[in-house]
């Protein structure tokens, strides 16, 4: 397909079926004003996101990198009352904002932002009860790192997604020198090979163009 043809879909499905939320879009708005990248989910994706924590009951989400908080709004809206969502973010100007977004959004109070590195914060978490969805989208290099500890902070059943999962299709390059790739090949490679996950992968075209999500179970 062109350009043209899968821009017109994206936002003929996002019209049908994604609608319009005050809280989400202002979110944008604000993460754009403020000069943060625009590499936030699609809302086509961020839909997919929030029905999947529905569908998988989530109470406990655990989020590896905030941004502005657009993803971070779609899955709190996934959790039931007494639910909670920790989202982990490096950059504390981008939490500050994040901060705002989930305010404004009205679910500012089961949504939990720790300031600090994944690799940090992660380590932090444990002990507590275990997470039924994590969703992976930070610095591409630690993938395998966030991996390993969806796995222990999890149980058998915790969905697991990881955003990024294709890059424009330079995933699928052997000799890629992209150490972002590079660590977006190990990650799909730990979930194919460790026994902790089950997993599967789908190519995505929406409003961020040719990339990809990997969905995976623990086991
Ligand atoms: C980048 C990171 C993301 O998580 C994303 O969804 C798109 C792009 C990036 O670092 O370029
Ligand atoms: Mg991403």
């Amino acid at each position: 397909p062109t350009p043209d043809t899968w821009r017109r879909v994206d936002t003929y499905l996002t019209e049908l079926l994604v609608g319009h939320d005050p809280g989400l879009e202002r979110a944008v708005e604000e993460q754009n004003d403020a000069g943060l990248p625009a590499i936030e989910v699609a809302p086509v994706n961020g839909k997919l996101l929030h029905l999947l924590a529905r569908m998988a009951g989530a109470r406990r989400v655990l989020e590896i990198g905030t941004l502005g908080a657009y993803s971070t709004i779609w899955l709190a809206r996934a959790v039931p009352e007494g639910g909670r969502v920790v989202t982990i973010e490096a950059e504390p100007r981008n939490a500050d904002i994040a901060r705002a977004n989930l305010e404004r959004a009205g679910v500012g109070d089961r949504v939990e932002i720790r300031v600090g590195r994944g690799a940090d914060v992660l380590p932090t978490l444990e002990g507590g009860e275990p997470f039924d969805l994590v969703f992976i989208d930070a610095d591409k290099e630690s993938n395998t790192i966030y991996l390993d500890w969806a796995a222990r902070l999890g149980r058998p059943g915790t969905v697991v997604m990881v955003d990024n999962a294709v890059r424009g299709g330079e995933v699928a390059n052997p000799a890629t020198e992209n150490p972002q790739i590079i660590g977006v090949q190990r990650g799909l490679e730990m979930l194919g090979r460790d026994p902790r996950f089950d997993a599967t992968a789908l190519q995505t075209l929406d409003a961020k163009g040719y990339d990809g999500i990997a969905v995976a179970l623990v086991v």
